[in-house]
């Protein structure tokens, strides 16, 4: 296959939004920076087919040939992110309809109906034509599908979606009563005779059924990756030695799409990252974000599709990037995995609803911080480079699940203030100011070999993914299983007899009633920390009582708990534990495991390791605090070309990436 450069530096390029003198100005700039690779037409369809049918290549041409002549490599996109307005004009059945029947009009951008035939038509006959024009050229090194699918219009309820959806649902299910069966449509007369009765999960009086919605989000991912997967089988027909890619939303709050699915589909995995500019430690979250990207990729180099040089403009305040933190948080994704660090955008817009988002080249021109600080990152990318191929592996695994993520959070539940990430971030921010890496797993991943499983809130479980767990222990690991996690199968029917069904035998307890608590209500354990949100009733089983609670609900009852296990142990949190127990329980867990850090470093000083096929390995260092820091460490400082002699010094705010040895 075709290799893209790595380090790939650049971004998404936009040259339709200027004339063409800006045009050689960019190459000439993307040569000083050392650019490689861009992003080309990622919303470029209005312009290369204007009418139905009617194509015009000729621009687009010019700026290939402009950046093949510059050396820039170019990750093509295959123009179908937004339809133009004749689409929705002329099919008005392509436009995506809300829960509540709200038509969502073109105007934005991503207008359309996932599962429309017609999209579908138009957006592959684009794609064809771009793969025949495109697919054999020198500097195409990558194809682009699309852009962040299931972005704005994940869900559509609209009646092409509610045909999908019954077409999708009879193939999941051969007969309607299989279906009764598994939404347990018994219940408040929801009883289906055939399958032409049944409905998206449209606005309803009252809660809509749980599977109904579940199976709702599964086939909303599956109708998306469906769209992927048919550009990609055009392009892969037309230009078979160029990898295809899509770029995911490994961030935040973002749910919508089952990339466990999805990656497997990818010739390389490619992730936007945006951070939360109203946390100030926003970094550790991005770190969990790099993480569960690598996890995707399974252990192997991914590429960092987008991420900003300063402030986004969609959040409620757009937080400008401090001096050096778009150098930290780019080595951050490079020390997790990432060959590539590309951004939105390569210049900033002048017109449009993104003129206000940072991009590498600023309205003000190159006589800027920002524009200097583009260049050290070039700079900086290039000395780095030989880490490119590297993968990870850590001994702590945490196994996170986008189906348990959509179970967990679904309305009808014990509390509404559950967040299926809580437990997740916070376990990841204690190994993250301990230096410990984290391997992010599927819940029916191999968990062979790692010493320590964090199965974080994991709601919805398989039989096959309880069983791997279980065994993670039986063969000697340290499992931590937090509350909510194992209630209910793949349907989101209850594992009855006792919660947690799926763990119940292997963490030894019996918890007979949930007892989430009021708002602000805090209890205290006896081991002088608090808890707050959930607790459980609970009964030993085998289990010993690690804490318990002194007050509250359940005065009296165990809090955490340990059973040992075959080999190893598993623990379990059956309440939400303040910052001070996750870390006090997190001590313990590594303790007992014998799970020791990258490297020891203080805290906000953020330390991991990419090792090479042939052993050979780097350790990032990336300094987020005002203070410089100092870590042992024998090798070499690819960033100042020097080596380390045993004590490494990182000035404040600083980044170090030693080849070690
Ligand atoms: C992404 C999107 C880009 C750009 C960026 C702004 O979600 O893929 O096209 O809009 O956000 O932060």
């Amino acid at each position: 296959m075709t290799a893209w450069p790595r380090l790939a530096f650049g971004g998404d390029y936009n040259p339709e939004q200027w004339p063409a003198e800006v045009h050689d100005e960019d190459v000439a700039l993307m040569r000083e920076s050392g650019v490689n690779l861009v992003t080309l037409a990622v919303f470029s369809w209005a312009l290369l087919e204007p009418s139905e049918g009617h194509y015009e290549f000729g621009w687009l041409d010019e700026v290939v040939t402009k950046l093949h002549s510059g050396g820039i490599s170019i990750d093509m996109a295959t123009a179908t992110a937004s339809p133009p307005p004749w689409l929705a004009r002329r099919y008005p059945e392509t436009l995506p309809v809300t829960e509540d029947g709200r038509t969502m009009w073109p105007g934005g951008r991503q207008a359309f109906c996932p599962s429309s035939p017609v999209y579908r038509e138009r957006s592959l006959g684009l794609c064809r034509r771009m793969g025949e024009r495109y697919g054999g050229h020198d500097a195409v090194v990558l194809w682009h599908v699309g852009n962040e699918l299931g972005n704005h219009n994940a869900w559509c309820y609209c009646d092409v979606s509610a045909a999908a959806f019954r077409r999708w649902l009879e193939r999941r299910y051969g007969d309607v009563d299989r279906l009764n069966d598994a939404w347990g449509t018994n219940f408040w007369s929801q009883r289906y005779a055939t399958f032409d009765e049944v409905l998206p999960p449209r606005l309803a009086p009252n809660f809509a059924n749980p599977t109904q919605q579940l199976d709702f989000r599964r086939f909303s991912s599956d109708e998306l990756l469906d769209n992927f997967v048919a550009e990609r089988d055009v392009l892969r027909e037309l230009s078979p030695a160029v990898p295809v890619t899509t770029n995911f939303m490994v961030m935040g709050h973002v749910r919508e799409m089952d990339y466990w699915r999805w990656a497997s589909e990818v010739d390389v995995v490619s992730n936007d990252h945006y951070l939360n500019a109203h946390d100030p430690e926003g970094y550790v979250e991005l770190a969990f974000s790099a993480d569960w990207t690598r996890g995707l990729a399974g252990g192997q180099p991914w590429m960092l599709m987008e991420h900003s040089t300063s402030a986004v403009n969609w959040q409620h305040r757009n937080i400008a990037k401090r001096p050096g933190e778009m150098l930290r948080n780019s080595l951050q994704h490079v020390a997790r995995g990432a060959d590539a660090v590309l951004f939105f955008q390569w210049r900033a817009s002048r017109a449009g609803a993104e003129k206000y988002h940072s991009g590498m080249v600023p309205h003000a021109g190159t006589d800027t911080r920002l524009w200097r600080e583009v260049v050290e990152l070039g700079d900086v990318l290039q000395r780095i480079r030989e880490v490119a191929g590297a993968g990870a592996r850590n001994d702590v695994a945490m196994v996170v699940d986008w189906q348990a993520w959509w179970g967990a959070e679904l309305d009808s539940h014990p509390t509404q203030d559950l967040v299926y990430l809580d437990q997740a971030h916070t376990l990841y921010r204690a190994l993250w100011e301990r230096g410990v890496g984290v391997d992010f797993v599927r819940p029916d991943g191999d968990l062979t070999g790692y010493r320590v499983v964090l199965v974080p809130t994991l709601y919805t479980v398989t039989d096959a993914a309880a069983e791997s767990v279980r065994r993670a222990a039986e063969e000697g690991a340290t499992v931590l299983v937090t509350y909510f996690s194992g209630i209910v199968d793949e349907h989101d029917h209850v594992r009855l007899g006792g919660y947690p069904g799926a763990f119940r035998e292997l963490l030894g307890v019996f918890v007979e009633e949930f007892a989430p608590l009021r708002t602000e209500e805090k209890v205290r354990l006896d081991d002088g920390t608090t808890a707050d949100l959930w607790t459980e009733h609970l009964h030993l089983r085998g289990a010993e009582a690690v804490a318990s609670y002194l007050d509250g609900p359940l005065p009296g009852t165990p809090a955490v708990t340990r059973h040992g296990y075959g080999r190893g142990a598993a623990w379990y949190a059956a309440c939400r534990l303040d910052d001070d127990g996750v870390s006090a329980l997190v001590d313990r867990l590594l303790a007992e495991s014998g799970v020791v850090p990258v490297v020891p470093t203080r805290g906000g000083v953020e330390v991991a390791r990419r090792t090479a096929a042939d052993g050979r390995s780097w350790l990032f260092v990336v300094n987020h605090t005002a203070e410089p820091a100092s870590v042992a460490v024998d090798g070499h400082d690819l960033v100042t070309d020097r080596p380390t002699d045993g004590a490494l010094e990182v000035p404040a705010g600083g980044v170090a990436v030693v080849r070690e040895g």
